[in-house]
């Protein structure tokens, strides 16, 4: 790769080597033809990549508009086309999982053994009563189990709901109930930095109060004594043992349309919403995206580093891999666990080829400087990806030159847990520029507008818009509908838009530089964290009368959380219930949504209507002009 300045801007050109060996040498062309035809560009695709037990009659029906549909009366389940048809060929003798565990442990799954334990838990979960259409929530550390249950949620026809292993009771027991779920997989416990996460514990916990699950399935990783409800908990290794659990399990057939799985992000008001992925679209869509932007070959190791219980985790660790063949890699622990080399030293120790990661995660491993990548031999490494919020241009240099040698281009993708696959993001044929994901995948028309939905200028700050639909796209907020339309859809609904609820730019070549989020969506460590969640963590406490958080940048994790409290009668501000506010938000939400301050005040900036004006509070706090304060109460 070289960089020039011929463009505006710097820009790094692939070499002729990465375009030669692309899938998709040339993206204009490409990119015009899906444009001019975008269910006929896509149609092709899904008949040439994936099995269906029947084809579609519609490849796009857009009659019902926001509710747009993919591959209309074609049947198949993702789980077809991800495990049965790969151990019919001699890809069953290829790894489809390779696993460290953080203490040093690895294992190996290839496409019969992973297929042989899924078919197994599919069994367990039919004879716990589970049938298509059930809701089942998963919480557990990044482990192979995670995986299987997954996949064997959705070979039964039933919807995962995963919970990220981070988050804690509150957080937990809100989704199982909105999802009402009747079984929880989960575990003993989640290795993190040598330490014990009490997942068993928190699920106890929570599950106490649950009125809709029936049985708890858990998974012994750790091996220390937890508590177990008779006639409600079961050991996973117990039901695998059964007769019962049989490796021969039929995977249900499924409409195209038929739902894959829920999982919860946080919105702009209120609780967190379920958005809802299909089986067909959205395995059309990420297997796609994940070939082209990633370039999957055969021999590929491919790691990606997030978490399971992410979209980014089931999309491109769980799904998309497999259903292309390919070998995904995945670590349970901490990156700096033993020491800040345990990434570089995984990277070749497996021969990983690809490694996807998040803009914190690379700002987090630069601290600790080039001694300890250096240590180790990269050069397994071809390609290297970025996800979750801006990337840096700092942090890109140094992924690139540090990690990549200077030869391994970034794939900066862009893309939510509503849209399912990559958005906007570089083919490994396209000039890069740092801190810009580049332009919108092929088929994807993206642009940025004002508020009436004219094209504002180059380099002007606008609304990112989405104007064509996608296979992968979420078909709806389960259980609401309304929310779906109003959240998404209604602020340009003349045009029939798609509203992500990012702010961005456009420059003279029409690369778009996403800048951040427009609505009351907090970015710590590339995680989504609501306001309203934490603010009810906070308000549960019995000092809090009213509560408001902002997120403050911060050089390590993009941002972090600052909180402003109001007391109630009879409690005093003090550094002790300062520390024990914050502490009380980890033990509800999670340790990723603990404020990195509070703040106890007197009053908080509402408009006349009595909604919270966080945009003042964060200009004061930042201390920057506070703008229009018309609809300020006092
Ligand atoms: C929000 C979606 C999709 C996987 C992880 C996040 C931000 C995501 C980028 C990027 C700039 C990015 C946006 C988006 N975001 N990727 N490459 N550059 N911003 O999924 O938790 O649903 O969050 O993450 O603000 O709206 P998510």
């Amino acid at each position: 790769m070289s960089a020039t300045n011929e463009m505006s801007g710097e820009v790094y050109y692939p070499s002729a080597e990465i375009i030669a060996n692309a899938h998709i040498p040339d993206y204009d062309a490409v990119h015009q033809a899906a444009t001019d035809d975008l269910a006929g560009f896509w149609d092709k695709i899904a008949r040439e990549n994936f099995e269906w037990a029947e084809p579609w009659h519609t490849t796009l029906d857009e009659s019902d508009p926001p509710f747009y549909k993919w591959f209309v009366g074609a049947k198949t389940n993702i789980v077809h086309n991800a495990l049965d048809r790969h151990v019919k060929t001699a890809t069953r003798n290829k790894a489809a999982l390779i696993f460290e565990g953080e203490p040093g442990d690895s294992k190996v799954y290839t496409y019969q053994q992973l297929n042989y334990e899924v078919c197994k838990f599919a069994s367990v979960l039919r004879a716990q009563g589970v049938r298509k259409g059930d809701r089942v929530t998963i919480y557990m550390g990044r482990i192979p189990e995670l995986m299987i249950a997954m996949l064997a949620c959705a070979k039964v026809g039933a919807m995962h709901s995963v919970v990220y292993g981070g988050f804690s009771t509150e957080a937990l027991l809100g989704r199982i109930e909105d999802s009402a779920s009747k079984v929880l997989i989960t575990c003993d416990g989640a290795w993190l930095r040598g330490k014990v996460i009490e997942l068993k514990e928190i699920a106890n916990a929570a599950v106490e109060r649950s009125e809709t699950i029936q049985s708890v399935i858990c998974v012994k990783r750790i091996g220390h004594d937890v508590e177990m409800v008779p006639d409600r908990d079961y050991w996973y290794h117990d039901l695998m043992a059964l007769p019962i659990a049989d490796p021969n399990a039929p995977t249900e057939v499924m409409d195209a349309e038929d739902p894959l799985f829920i999982l919860y992000t946080s919105g702009t008001t209120g609780r967190p919403k379920a958005i809802l992925h299909t089986h067909g679209g959205y395995m059309v869509g990420t297997a796609t995206t994940l070939k082209w932007v990633f370039d999957i070959k055969p021999e590929d190791i491919w790691w990606c580093a997030a978490d399971p219980g992410w979209i980014t985790g089931h999309s491109y660790i769980v799904y998309s891999p497999l259903v292309l063949g390919a070998t995904s890699f995945m670590y349970e622990g901490a990156p700096t666990h033993p020491y800040p080399d345990r990434w570089w030293s995984l990277i070749a120790k497996y021969g990983i080829t690809i490694l996807y990661t998040a803009p914190t995660a690379i700002r987090g491993l630069m601290r600790f400087g080039e001694t300890w990548p250096q240590r180790h031999d990269l050069s397994s490494l071809r390609l290297l990806g970025s996800v979750g919020e801006p990337i840096n241009p700092e942090a890109w240099k140094w992924y690139h030159r540090v990690i990549g040698n200077e030869s391994c281009p970034i794939m900066d993708t862009w893309w939510q847990t509503e849209t399912g696959n990559f958005m906007i993001t570089p083919l490994p044929s396209v000039p890069l520029k740092p801190g810009s994901a580049t332009r919108g995948f092929p088929g994807v028309q993206v642009d940025v507008v004002d508020e009436e939905g004219n094209p504002v200028g180059v380099n002007e700050e606008g609304f990112l818009v989405i104007k064509r639909p996608w296979p992968a796209m979420l078909r709806t907020l389960f259980g609401d509908p309304e929310r779906y339309v109003a959240q998404y859809w209604s602020r340009y609904a003349e045009q029939g838009w798609y509203l992500p609820g990012d702010s961005a730019k456009k420059d003279e070549d029409g690369y778009i530089w996403v800048i951040g989020r427009i609505d009351d969506v907090i970015k710590v460590s590339g995680y989504r964290l609501g306001t309203a969640e934490i603010e009810s963590a906070l308000v549960s406490h019995p000092a809090v009368a009213e509560a408001a958080v902002i997120g403050v940048p911060d050089e390590l994790r993009g941002n972090v959380i600052k909180a402003y409290c109001i007391l109630r009668d009879g409690f005093e501000p003090s550094e002790q219930l300062e520390r024990e506010l914050r502490d009380h938000v980890g033990v509800e939400m999670g340790p990723i949504a603990k404020p990195s301050a509070v703040a106890i005040v007197d009053s908080l900036p509402k408009t006349r209507s009595g909604k919270i004006m966080r945009r003042v509070l964060r200009a004061q706090t930042l201390g920057q002009d506070v703008g229009d304060l018309s609809t300020l109460a006092d």
